[in-house]
């Protein structure tokens, strides 16, 4: 499966009122909403979605920053969604990110960039699974 992605707009996202900009650039560039809703992460949530980070020096910094809010996961479908969606919002540090990309329109810093992108389909796919049950997963016509 090489067509679904998980996007989390993050707690900056929702506190800066960019949910609405931020989808419509999503919508734009051709990607289905399968499943959205808003939450607030609680630290086991969010240290078991970043598990692979745990040994980084930021982890505690990433865990206070993702449940210092609500924020929006997002189930995306869209053919090369993975890599389609890692080049939408650019670069992790905004500096580095290209023109266009929401990173470089919308984040104030490494840390606090606006948004998640899966890295690859297998990740995509239990992220997916941390958010959402199958019955939340809908196409168009409510399948
Ligand atoms: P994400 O997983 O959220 O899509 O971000 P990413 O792949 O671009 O970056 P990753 O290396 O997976 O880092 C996850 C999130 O941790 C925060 N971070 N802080 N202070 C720092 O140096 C630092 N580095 C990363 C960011 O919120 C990053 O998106
Ligand atoms: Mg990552």
């Amino acid at each position: 499966m090489n067509n679904s992605t998980l996007a989390i707009l993050k707690p900056d996202c929702v506190r800066k009122d960019l949910i609405g900009q931020v989808v419509t650039k999503i919508t734009n560039t051709g990607f289905k909403i399968r499943g959205i809703k808003m939450i607030k992460l609680t630290k086991d949530s969010a240290s078991g979605f970043y598990e692979i980070h745990k040994e980084r020096p930021f982890f505690g910094e990433l865990l206070a920053y993702m449940t210092s809010g609500p924020c929006v996961p997002i189930a995306l479908e869209k053919e090369n969604a993975v890599e389609d969606f890692r080049k939408l919002i650019g670069a992790t540090d905004p500096q580095k990110a290209e023109a266009g990309t929401i990173r470089k329109l919308y984040a104030e810093n490494i840390q606090e960039n606006i948004v998640h992108g899966s890295d690859s389909d297998e990740n995509a796919a239990k992220e997916i699974a941390h958010f959402f049950s199958r019955r939340e997963l809908l196409d168009i016509n409510g399948f």
